[in-house]
């Protein structure tokens, strides 16, 4: 005779003869982290700078709320807060005073990108510096390369491309980062950079890199629309992926050390077929496009944006990615410590 009653959960077990219950895993907090199959850390986050010359300044890029167009001094300040809130490097893009036809800033040893990996080197060489090797921010028309009869010229632009590359290990650059696109030109680049002693550079190759309309807040921040035309002779089309994987053999053929897709959520798949084909160490960079709608819904109060960007990012690292490029990387590694 017994006085227990039944509680009252127990009537929709009794129903259910389930023995696979995944909920089981998921009630708690404890449970849930103990579980959880990816972690995203500040250490695989490098965060992009604008650099500009002067001193003193901090220009926000208005496309980009939380974005600078920062002098040296300010760059050095900005890579250094960004180290002490956990993220390992910088990805260094210049913003020179003058640009011409041969986009010739981009080797100048006196550019913002050479004075600010000297100045980092030399106040913070525990920094990694990583450099964009691109010629569209300091040619007068802002493509990507030497124009001949109208088009993006290949040959003579990697000749160029092996020039600021050079330059940029020459002012202690720890990995260049070709973002331009022509053929051939890791290979070139890794030649020249043995010949002249630079063997312990790396390249981090933007391999797949697609013609992208999430590059549009980028080309205000660095002043480099191109003036006519577009990008489709060089990036990539956004259906393909078949002809991402023959890019990416490519550059490593060339010496690639890491290879890049860009931009990062729209191509998760990309990101995930580099890793599983290739299995090296894969970036990808989530792109001003992808930084300037989250913040714009946020601003809007339409998204909640701390979670918005864990989530974008944790989803990057999901599909494969061992390095992460953002805007957004102070403050991920800032959410992060807090969690
Ligand atoms: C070219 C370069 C671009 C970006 C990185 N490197 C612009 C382009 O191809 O037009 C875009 C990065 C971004 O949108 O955040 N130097």
């Amino acid at each position: 005779m017994s006085t227990r009653t039944t509680p009252a959960h127990a009537a929709d077990s009794a129903q259910l003869d389930l023995t696979r219950r995944p909920r089981r895993l998921r009630r708690t907090a404890a449970v849930r982290s103990l579980v959880r199959e990816t972690r995203l850390s500040a250490d695989m986050f490098l965060y992009p700078l604008f650099v500009t010359t002067g001193s003193g300044t901090r220009r926000e890029v208005p496309s980009m709320p939380g974005v600078y167009q920062l002098s040296v001094d300010e760059a050095v300040k900005e890579a250094a807060a960004a180290k002490a809130d956990g993220v390992p490097g910088v990805l260094l893009f210049g913003l020179p005073d003058a640009k011409d036809e041969a986009g010739s800033g981009a080797y100048d040893p006196d550019g913002p990108v050479h004075s600010a990996t000297r100045a980092l080197k030399r106040e913070h060489p525990d920094i990694l510096v990583v450099t964009d090797v691109c010629l569209c921010e300091y040619t007068s028309h802002g493509h990507c390369g030497v124009i001949v009869e109208g088009e993006v010229a290949n040959d003579p632009t990697v000749e160029l491309l092996v020039r600021t590359a050079l330059s940029h290990a020459a002012a202690g650059a720890d990995i260049v980062a070709p973002s331009d696109m022509m053929d051939g030109r890791v290979g070139r680049i890794r030649q020249a950079l043995d010949q002249a002693g630079f063997s312990q550079v790396a390249i981090m190759s933007y391999a797949a890199k697609y013609c992208s309309a999430f590059y549009g807040p980028f080309r205000e921040a660095a002043g480099s629309a191109p003036a006519f035309g577009d990008r489709r002779s060089h990036q990539m089309d956004p259906a393909n992926v078949e002809e991402a994987m023959r890019e990416v053999a490519l550059d490593l053929d060339e010496g690639a050390d890491i290879v890049l897709v860009k931009p990062a959520l729209p191509y998760l798949d990309v990101i995930a077929r580099v890793k599983t084909e290739f299995g090296v160490p894969t970036a990808a960079y989530h792109v001003s496009g992808e930084y300037a709608m989250l913040k714009a819904a946020a601003r809007n109060g339409w998204i909640d944006e701390q979670r918005a960007v864990l989530e974008t990012l944790t989803a990057i690292r999901r599909a494969g990615a061992d390095i992460i490029i953002t805007y957004y990387a102070r403050e991920a590694a800032r959410l992060l410590q807090r969690r």
